[in-house]
């Protein structure tokens, strides 16, 4: 049966309830790829991405204070949004976890900043960090973007109520 259900009115939401809340709204998934100091690649899992301006070519993502790639992620001139493709599951899985060998053993190209893109996903977006902003346990990284990628006749993986999902068209 398709039941409502109201799960709080008060002003302070906890966050278990508010993760909840938010996992009905569906996502893509990307992976934010860039490089560290010594020209490491690094790369992590984000849902938390969006499209922000046309003119001139902004994006966000939103990125954990408490990640493991915080540091790296957050003093990088660039990096790379990659929109993964529904055969892609793997690499999201594989993001989500701290490691020290990010990309070994994967196929990547690189667009305009230098930033690893990763083979075989959806749709990739290059872009040059533009600003940061403080925003509770997240910082929003906004990007310029400077290169685009696509790969045509690809569907995308999706990201609902914690579970990985595909198109059912
Ligand atoms: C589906 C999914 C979406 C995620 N979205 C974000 C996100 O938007 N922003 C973020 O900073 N971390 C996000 N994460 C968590 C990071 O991928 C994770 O913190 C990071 O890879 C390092 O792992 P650790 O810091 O928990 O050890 C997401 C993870 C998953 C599985």
């Amino acid at each position: 049966m398709d039941e409502e259900r109201t799960l709080g009115q008060r002003k302070r939401v906890d966050g278990e309830g508010l993760r909840f809340v938010l996992g009905h709204f569906a996502t893509g998934i990307t992976v934010i790829t860039g490089r560290d100091e010594e020209r490491r690649a690094r790369a992590i899992t984000v849902n938390a991405f969006t499209s922000l301006s046309l003119d001139p070519p902004l994006v966000l993502y939103c990125l954990d204070r408490s990640a493991f790639h915080f540091e790296v992620f957050s003093n990088a001139e660039a990096f790379a949004v990659n929109i993964l493709a529904a055969d892609q599951q793997a690499l999201s899985e594989r993001f989500a976890r701290e490691a020290e060998d990010d990309l070994a053993g994967l196929g990547t190209f690189e667009l305009t900043t230098g930033s690893p893109v990763l083979a075989g996903c959806l749709a990739a977006l290059d872009c040059e960090t533009e600003a940061l902003h403080e925003a509770g346990d997240h910082l929003i990284v906004i990007g310029r973007v400077t290169g685009l990628h696509v790969r045509d006749a690809a569907e995308p993986l999706l990201y609902f109520r914690g579970g990985y999902r595909r198109l059912r068209i």
